[in-house]
């Protein structure tokens, strides 16, 4: 069968085997606890006397939740509409334009592929195609990306200047609510931009699978369109929380979100900021490299708790 369900019939009639998951994975047997409440930011009143008010509810969301939803962040919904048609358009081109990206190799700067990073090896498909690539800085990825549709560059780029400028301007109040100094996450801990699309064809049964495996993102800030759970990491001595979140399938609609991550480059030493971000705690984690974190949570089933573990410094007790 064709690896690329966006290759398929948009009706497929029965759940293909290898897509069911063990019993205690599947949606309904929740082994994480659910938040009904997503807090909300209100960025229009973000700016001025507000300003304050707004870090307190962003660094309390990060706290307690590690996501939150954002509104009048600014982003014209035109752009956000645009953006997302195309890459519907992207996903409904033929299997051998498709074909021309289609990789299993995580380091390729732009790339289709279905499920997990580890489709040939993996135990179980997840309910999904993904199309990932990097846009920043924008003028040495755009030629890596599809020339199909034909505005797909000009909207996309758009759409990844504008979120890149959304993302910095959270950080900055992020940064200020942790009393760090001005523009300390736009660096190189913000480097790599990717743009991560998520394309699910209608499930035959949602019972018994998943659009995506329960994780945790690996990245310094998550953002994403369309849909209910962004997830957030910041590495700042255990403060903030990368929450464990997953996708559940649709039994009659195809489902595309957009995520857009900000990820430190992989030399990048990660290590608790001069201005202690933790008051007078003492360090918890070691400096690793964005690298180090990166392969440890990939050996560890894609859970930033288990993964920073190995980072920790022994207690002087
Ligand atoms: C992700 C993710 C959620 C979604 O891409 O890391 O969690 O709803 N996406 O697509
Ligand atoms: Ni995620």
């Amino acid at each position: 069968m064709e690896v690329l369900m966006s290759n398929w019939s948009n009706v497929v009639q029965s759940l293909p085997e290898k897509y069911i998951i063990p019993p205690a994975k599947r949606p309904g047997k929740l082994v994480f606890p659910v938040v009904n409440d997503v807090p909300v930011i209100d960025l229009e009143t973000g700016e001025g006397h507000g300003r304050g008010d707004i870090i307190q509810q962003i660094l309390h969301a990060c706290q307690e939740f590690g996501f939150f939803q954002v509104i009048n962040h600014g982003i014209p919904v035109s752009l956000m509409d645009d953006t997302m048609n195309v890459l519907k358009e992207f996903f409904g081109m033929s299997p051998e334009y498709k074909a021309n990206f289609y990789s299993t190799d995580i380091n390729s700067k732009c790339r289709i592929y279905s499920s997990t990073m580890s489709y040939d090896s993996e135990e179980v498909h997840y309910w999904r195609d993904n199309f990932t690539h990097h846009c920043h800085p924008l003028e040495d990825q755009l030629q890596l990306w599809p020339e199909k549709p034909t505005r797909y560059r000009e909207v996309v780029g758009a759409y990844s200047v504008e979120v890149r400028k959304l993302l910095l301007r959270m950080l900055d109040l992020i940064g200020e609510g942790l009393a760090l100094k001005l523009g300390y996450f736009d660096s190189e801990l913000s480097k790599i931009q990717l743009l991560s699309v998520n394309y699910h064809i209608p499930c035959p049964n949602p019972s018994l699978t998943l659009g995506m495996p329960e994780h945790c993102d690996p990245n310094l800030i998550s953002m994403l369109q369309q849909c209910s759970v962004p997830g957030l990491q910041v590495i700042s001595n255990g403060k903030f929380t990368s929450p464990i979140h997953r996708v559940i399938t649709h039994p009659k609609e195809a489902r595309t979100t957009m995520g857009t991550f900000l990820i430190p480059s992989h030399d990048m030493l990660i290590q608790p900021p001069d201005t202690d971000c933790a008051g007078d705690d003492a360090p918890l984690y070691r400096g690793f490299t964005y690298q180090e974190f990166f392969t440890t949570f990939i050996k560890n089933s894609c859970d930033a708790d288990t993964a920073l573990e190995y980072f920790k410094n022994k207690l002087n007790i």
